[in-house]
């Protein structure tokens, strides 16, 4: 049998990037870090994120019906630390810019990818959250890694 921090311990041999999950609703801007984000399909153009229950973001996810996902770069772990926190004040002046949608995107980050929300399914103790593309940008920049519980840069 496979115990709980047994997974946690597996599964932390999967290398990923990091990236935060931003929303608003009403007023409300709501972000968490992620590294469950994943390229789903092409035709159409979905992607997925898989977002705790217990997550304070999780309803405002919903209600809003879209969301951004910002794929941090190296410089950026201080990004991911304050998304991955209970803090109040997540979005301090400065670090974020409203796209058109209404959505806040973070500033300097490698990728912004803008999706309405297609599809929610049931995952356990998470909701898999799966969005259609409808804006997407990039630059230039090395990403932030996550790997092992700890934060990793590219060795190239
Ligand atoms: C590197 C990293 C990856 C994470 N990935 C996820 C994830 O994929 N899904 C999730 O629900 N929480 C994930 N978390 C935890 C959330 O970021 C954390 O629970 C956060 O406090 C939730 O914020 P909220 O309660 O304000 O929504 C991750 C945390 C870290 C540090």
């Amino acid at each position: 049998m496979i115990d709980e921090s047994r997974f946690r311990q597996v599964m932390g041999h999967f290398a990923s990037g990091v990236s935060v999950v931003t929303s608003a609703h009403e007023g409300k801007l709501v972000g968490l870090t992620v590294s469950s984000f994943t390229s789903l399909s092409l035709s159409p153009m979905l992607v997925l994120v898989c977002v705790n229950l217990q997550s304070a973001s999780h309803a405002t996810l919903i209600a809003a019906g879209q969301y951004a996902v910002n794929i941090l770069s190296e410089e950026q772990e201080y990004l991911s630390r304050r998304f991955a926190s209970h803090e109040s004040e997540k979005f301090t002046v400065g670090t974020y810019t409203l796209s058109p949608r209404g959505l806040p995107l973070l500033n300097g980050t490698l990728a912004q990818i803008e999706c309405r929300l297609h599809t929610t399914l049931p995952g356990g103790d998470h909701t898999i959250f799966i969005g259609e593309v409808v804006a997407a940008s990039c630059s230039e920049g090395r990403p932030l890694l996550y790997y092992r519980s700890g934060y990793h840069h590219l060795g190239v």
